[in-house]
């Protein structure tokens, strides 16, 4: 049985990608710095062989102990979606260099480490790994300057690692979702509204830049993740697939 590693497990697109990795008969270990029972309750439920653990993928001995605890169980990774993540708002003159250095550490860093620490055994199986990069990864968008370059990062270490691992028959590519309702994007638009009013008003302004008019869901996401994951992806490799409602190419 295959064995995938899916980060940030615990909320919204990390658990259905561990959802769909289930249905597709992997044992799933579910990741997140967050309690992932829920999660791992549902696969269960499911028939699916479900395990959680907790993970900050900023620092590297928590990897190591995430790829021991695969390793302890089914002894092998044949699948890892490196998802978690985090956002803070802010142009380059209002974020704070904490935060910058926060985001950073979480998104950009954290994909390093999960890649490291995965890797061998990747290669072990000559499996995928499928980053959550993001459209503002490969487009600027107003106000979020640490995101936009911790994602920047995201598709930059996607196509390096797909050309260093090629030889190894490591498939190595990226999601780049547009706009999907989860806590992480409600919590960018809480943060900036005034009131529910205006935080309402922020929702519908988000649907009118998207051409297919409405959000993207959590499965939308997942299912692209888990494609890239698959044999059925077999050829491809360093690519970063927006998954966005025609928001890139369209305007
Ligand atoms: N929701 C969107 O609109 C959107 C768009 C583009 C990209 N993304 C990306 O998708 C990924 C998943 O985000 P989501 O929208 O499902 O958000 P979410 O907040 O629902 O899930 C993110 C998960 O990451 C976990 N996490 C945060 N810091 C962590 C750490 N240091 N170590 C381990 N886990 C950690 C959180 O606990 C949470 O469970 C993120 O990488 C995000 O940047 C989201």
């Amino acid at each position: 049985m295959r064995t995938a590693i899916v980060t940030g497990a615990a909320s919204g697109i990390g658990r259905v990608t561990a959802e769909r990795f289930g249905a597709e008969g992997c044992a799933v270990l579910c990741a997140d710095i967050e309690g992932c029972g829920e999660t791992v309750d549902v696969l269960r439920r499911q028939g699916v062989e479900a395990r959680a653990a907790r993970v900050d993928v900023a620092d590297e001995g928590s990897c190591a102990a995430m790829v021991d605890a695969a390793m302890g169980w089914t002894g092998r990774i044949d699948v890892v979606a490196a998802n978690a993540g985090i956002m803070v708002e802010g142009d380059v003159l209002s974020v704070s260099l904490a935060d910058w250095q926060r985001v950073m550490a979480v998104n950009a860093t954290g994909a390093f480490l999960t890649a490291r620490a995965t890797l061998p055994h990747l290669v072990d199986t000559e499996g995928a790994l499928v980053f959550t990069a993001s459209t503002v990864g490969l487009s600027g968008m107003k106000g979020v300057a640490a995101y936009s370059a911790s994602k920047g990062a995201v598709v930059a270490l996607t196509r390096q690692l797909a050309a260093d691992f090629a030889d190894r028959r490591v498939r190595v590519n990226a999601v780049a979702p547009g706009a999907v309702r989860t806590p992480l994007s409600e919590g960018q638009f809480r943060a900036r509204a005034r009131d529910d009013a205006h935080f309402d008003e922020l929702l519908d302004g988000v649907i009118a830049r998207y051409p297919l008019s409405r959000w993207g869901t959590t499965r939308e996401i997942a299912e692209t993740i888990a494609f890239l994951a698959s044999d059925r992806a077999g050829w491809i490799t360093g690519q970063v697939i927006p998954v966005d409602g025609g928001l890139l190419e369209t305007r």
